[in-house]
Protein backbone atom coordinates (compact mmCIF):
# COMPACT_ATOMS: atom_id res chain seq x y z
CA UNK A 1 0.00 0.00 0.00
CA UNK A 2 0.98 3.42 -0.75
CA UNK A 3 0.16 6.85 -0.36
CA UNK A 4 -0.32 9.50 -2.90
CA UNK A 5 0.94 13.24 -2.70
CA UNK A 6 -0.42 15.90 -5.00
CA UNK A 7 0.99 19.22 -5.12
CA UNK A 8 -0.96 22.63 -6.01
CA UNK A 9 -0.59 24.59 -8.39
CA UNK A 10 1.37 22.43 -9.81
CA UNK A 11 -0.91 19.31 -10.20
CA UNK A 12 2.19 17.19 -9.80
CA UNK A 13 1.31 14.00 -8.01
CA UNK A 14 3.43 11.20 -6.81
CA UNK A 15 3.24 7.66 -4.60
CA UNK A 16 5.08 7.40 -1.75
CA UNK A 17 5.69 5.01 1.24
CA UNK A 18 3.26 5.94 4.08
CA UNK A 19 5.43 7.76 6.46
CA UNK A 20 6.93 9.78 4.00
CA UNK A 21 7.53 13.27 5.21
CA UNK A 22 5.58 16.31 2.69
CA UNK A 23 9.11 17.58 2.33
CA UNK A 24 10.35 14.12 1.00
CA UNK A 25 7.28 13.43 -1.44
CA UNK A 26 8.31 17.28 -3.41
CA UNK A 27 11.61 16.46 -3.43
CA UNK A 28 10.96 13.42 -5.05
CA UNK A 29 7.87 14.60 -7.61
CA UNK A 30 10.45 18.08 -8.44
CA UNK A 31 8.13 20.53 -6.60
CA UNK A 32 10.27 23.12 -4.77
CA UNK A 33 9.39 23.86 -1.17
CA UNK A 34 11.53 26.34 0.52
CA UNK A 35 13.80 25.52 3.48
CA UNK A 36 17.10 26.62 5.53
CA UNK A 37 17.07 24.59 8.27
CA UNK A 38 17.25 20.70 6.27
CA UNK A 39 13.87 19.27 7.91
CA UNK A 40 15.17 19.74 11.78
CA UNK A 41 11.34 21.56 11.81
CA UNK A 42 13.53 24.82 12.76
CA UNK A 43 13.47 27.31 9.98
CA UNK A 44 9.24 27.28 9.20
CA UNK A 45 10.36 27.98 5.86
CA UNK A 46 8.72 24.74 4.66
CA UNK A 47 5.21 25.47 5.94
CA UNK A 48 2.43 24.58 3.45
CA UNK A 49 -1.64 24.03 3.77
CA UNK A 50 -3.31 20.79 3.85
CA UNK A 51 -6.26 20.20 2.01
CA UNK A 52 -8.61 19.28 5.14
CA UNK A 53 -10.02 15.59 3.63
CA UNK A 54 -6.06 14.46 3.66
CA UNK A 55 -4.79 11.59 5.17
CA UNK A 56 -1.99 12.53 7.06
CA UNK A 57 -0.43 10.19 9.88
CA UNK A 58 -1.34 12.46 13.55
CA UNK A 59 0.88 15.67 14.22
CA UNK A 60 3.37 15.27 16.61
CA UNK A 61 3.93 17.34 19.67
CA UNK A 62 6.77 19.28 18.43
CA UNK A 63 5.66 20.35 15.33
CA UNK A 64 1.98 21.33 16.88
CA UNK A 65 4.14 23.86 19.19
CA UNK A 66 5.71 25.36 15.89
CA UNK A 67 2.78 25.84 14.84
CA UNK A 68 0.75 27.88 17.65
CA UNK A 69 -2.66 26.84 16.18
CA UNK A 70 -1.98 27.26 12.37
CA UNK A 71 -2.36 23.88 12.01
CA UNK A 72 -5.63 24.49 13.18
CA UNK A 73 -6.09 26.16 9.73
CA UNK A 74 -4.89 23.63 8.04
CA UNK A 75 -1.00 24.63 7.93
CA UNK A 76 1.87 21.79 8.66
CA UNK A 77 5.45 22.07 7.97
CA UNK A 78 6.18 19.82 5.29
CA UNK A 79 9.61 18.56 6.65
CA UNK A 80 7.49 16.81 9.68
CA UNK A 81 3.82 16.14 8.04
CA UNK A 82 3.97 12.61 7.21
CA UNK A 83 1.64 11.40 4.75
CA UNK A 84 -0.29 8.17 5.35
CA UNK A 85 -3.00 7.84 2.70
CA UNK A 86 -3.80 10.67 -0.28
CA UNK A 87 -2.72 13.92 0.62
CA UNK A 88 -3.16 17.08 -1.10
CA UNK A 89 -0.39 20.09 -1.05
CA UNK A 90 -1.33 23.46 -1.17
CA UNK A 91 2.43 25.11 -2.12
CA UNK A 92 3.12 28.81 -1.79
CA UNK A 93 4.89 30.87 -3.69
CA UNK A 94 8.18 32.33 -2.60
CA UNK A 95 7.77 35.64 -2.10
CA UNK A 96 9.85 37.32 -4.96
CA UNK A 97 7.89 35.31 -7.25
CA UNK A 98 4.72 36.10 -5.47
CA UNK A 99 5.26 39.57 -5.26
CA UNK A 100 6.13 39.72 -9.49
CA UNK A 101 2.83 38.19 -10.27
CA UNK A 102 1.07 40.90 -7.92
CA UNK A 103 3.02 43.41 -9.74
CA UNK A 104 2.40 41.94 -13.07
CA UNK A 105 -1.42 41.42 -12.40
CA UNK A 106 -1.80 45.19 -11.50
CA UNK A 107 0.05 46.60 -14.60
CA UNK A 108 -2.51 44.63 -16.38
CA UNK A 109 -5.49 45.84 -14.75
CA UNK A 110 -4.15 49.52 -15.27
CA UNK A 111 -3.57 48.36 -18.91
CA UNK A 112 -7.43 47.08 -19.09
CA UNK A 113 -8.33 50.72 -17.53
CA UNK A 114 -6.51 52.64 -20.28
CA UNK A 115 -8.38 50.80 -23.43
S1 LIG B 1 12.53 22.61 6.65
FE1 LIG B 1 12.86 23.99 8.26
S2 LIG B 1 11.04 23.85 9.41
FE2 LIG B 1 10.77 22.42 7.85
Amino acid sequence: MSAKVTFSPSGVSIEVKPGTSILSAARKAGVLIQTRCGGNAACFMCKVKIRQDSDLLPIAEEERRKLAGLEEEGYRLACQAKARGQVHVEVPLDPLRAAVQKLLAKQAEENDELW
